[in-house]
């Protein structure tokens, strides 16, 4: 990425307001059989805008910092970790950093598969990455409106710690290999803006805008 587009992701200090409940901002993506969001019942929709008012937003330096090794593996640990999980779950995410929670601990959470537990990966580090590369679309809790192709390698080995400082190593590939590599980028300060093309940068930062928008702004097909 060239010196233009860094600085014009970082002097973008728009205000965000929180994401009205229509839209479709999972973090990576929604899974298949997950009802569209305009379908979601009220408390469904109630819950889920309540947990993105936790989540930052682009434009919080916060999102660019890079996060630090976890040193402690106590009980603030663990209330960290069920608190992500649920807010994750709430904000019907299959993802989280917590950093999006403005907290710089190199912690995420994942949930890729609806039958799948929630798992908790500390201090992730890439022991190996595919040459295999797979493109496909991401949405971002944090980048409301945003859903743009990305690539990524299509199979990856972490090791870490769960959240009792258990050593851990995942093999994953598909949506889970992906939605991994998504929160270890958040953890380092990178965003899906920066891993797309300038022009689909733009692309993206118009649809963020239109995000923000009043409803009644909105053209009708977006309502
Ligand atoms: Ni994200």
């Amino acid at each position: 990425m060239d010196d233009d587009d860094r600085t014009a992701a970082h002097d973008t200090s728009i205000e965000l307001p929180t994401p009205s409940s229509e839209e479709a901002d999972v973090e990576v993506e929604r899974e298949e059989d997950a009802p569209e969001p305009a379908e979601l019942d009220a408390e469904t929709r109630a819950r889920r805008d309540a947990a993105l008012r936790h989540v930052r937003k682009f434009g919080d330096p916060v999102l660019r910092a890079t996060a630090l090794p976890v040193e402690r593996f106590d009980e603030d640990l663990r209330h960290e970790v069920v608190r992500m999980g649920e807010l994750m779950h709430d904000a019907l995410g299959v993802g989280l950093a917590a950093t999006q929670l403005g907290v710089l601990h190199r912690v995420l959470v994942y949930k890729a598969y609806v039958d799948d537990p929630v798992t908790a990966l500390v201090n992730p580090v890439f022991e190996w990455l595919s040459d295999e590369l797979e493109t496909a679309e991401e949405g971002c809790l944090s980048l409301p409106g945003v859903h743009v192709e990305v690539e990524r390698h299509a199979r990856v080995r972490v090791r870490g710690q769960d959240e009792t400082g258990r050593p851990l190593e995942i093999e994953a590939e598909g949506l889970e290999a992906r939605v991994i590599q998504h929160e270890v980028d958040h953890l380092n300060g990178v965003l899906v803006l920066d891993r797309i093309s300038r022009e689909a940068r733009k692309d993206a930062m118009r649809a963020m805008r239109e995000a923000q928008e009043p409803a009644e702004h909105r053209p009708a097909d977006a309502a």
